[in-house]
């Protein structure tokens, strides 16, 4: 196959786009779907001071690189979680990513912070991975707010997307339908948040950090069965194979017909929040569910 750009030898294929990639032009694809993301949903300029939540994984490095190369001005965020089977060496990898490529990075330490998974796991009765979920969003915007960052990115691709929304419509869940996107606005003290990598695959988002030599970590959470929304990422690549491109039309359908429906619906149905009574987070009760969680440890 021939590079569709250049005619030299293609080393990606990607049938969604029906279409071939050299390595360099494939590295010019890619950064081109992120400036389309960043300007179709007018996610951030070069004004903006943007917070990067670094995991560790290869698609928040990927998406932190190619902000910085870019010319944003971009620091990182990673949440040690201190989960002792892999907390450490995805400390390691971030930190060192980030002295590589110079970027200014904060590390927050659940143990300090009274919140060590592990602990959290022990006490709760729910899932660790939705408390834990909760416990990262929290911190990331708290810190977001207190250091002044206009806007905070994570590493989500389309496949995350994409099996969220499809389990998301499938119980037509309304206030999770009104929130998903590539971007929430910021509102009632929460910062903006963004999804640069909203267009890109999984397989895109590899190639790429195997194409820039991104030293990633390969450590999954030993509390998560496996990636989310495995079971609908799988349904949904045998209807990509079947019908190449099914996956960013869906996702692109829903944001220009059915993502204001759901927001309007929603908006109705909600009452606007306050700041929880303890730490001042912005909570539909008296209390917000992280301190919650704190209460719980601590009896
Ligand atoms: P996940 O839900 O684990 O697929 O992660 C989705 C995104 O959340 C990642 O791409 C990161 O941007 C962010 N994220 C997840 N875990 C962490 C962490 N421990 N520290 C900082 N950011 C994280
Ligand atoms: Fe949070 Fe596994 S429970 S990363
Ligand atoms: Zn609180």
């Amino acid at each position: 196959m021939k590079c569709t750009r250049c005619k030299q030898k293609a080393v990606v294929a990607l049938p969604s786009h029906n279409a071939g990639f050299c390595p360099s032009c494939y590295l010019e694809y890619f950064k081109r779907q992120v400036e389309k993301a960043i300007k179709a949903q007018n996610m951030f300029s070069f004004e903006d001071k943007i917070l990067v939540a670094i995991s560790g994984g290869k698609d928040s490095l990927a998406l932190t690189l190619q902000l910085k190369e870019l010319g944003y001005n971009v620091s990182g965020l990673h949440i040690d979680l201190n989960i002792p089977e892999s907390s450490a060496e995805v400390r390691k990898t971030v930190e060192d990513f980030c002295t590589l490529q110079s970027i200014p990075l904060y590390v927050l330490e659940m143990k300090k912070e009274g919140l060590s998974i592990p602990e959290v796991k022990k006490r709760l009765s729910r899932p660790i991975c939705s408390a834990c979920g909760q416990i990262k969003r929290y911190h990331f915007n708290l810190f977001a707010k207190e250091k002044g960052f206009t806007v905070l990115a994570t590493g989500h691709n389309l496949d995350d997307e994409v099996a969220r929304l499809f389990a998301n419509t499938l119980r037509w869940d309304i206030d999770y339908l009104s929130d998903q996107g590539p971007v929430l606005k910021e509102e009632q003290g929460f910062v903006k948040k963004v999804k640069p990598l909203y267009r890109l695959t999984e397989f895109e988002t590899a190639n790429y950090a195997f194409l820039k030599g991104i030293n990633y970590s390969y450590k999954p959470c030993p509390f998560s069965k496996g990636a989310s929304f495995t079971f609908y990422k799988k349904l949904i690549a045998s209807l990509e194979q079947e019908q190449p491109g099914r996956k960013l039309n869906f996702y692109e359908t829903f944001l220009k017909q059915g993502q204001k429906p759901f927001k309007l619906a929603a908006s109705r149905k909600n009452s606007p929040l306050n700041a929880c009574s303890r730490c001042g987070y912005p909570t539909s009760g008296e209390i917000c569910g992280v301190c919650r969680i704190k209460e719980l440890l601590a009896c």
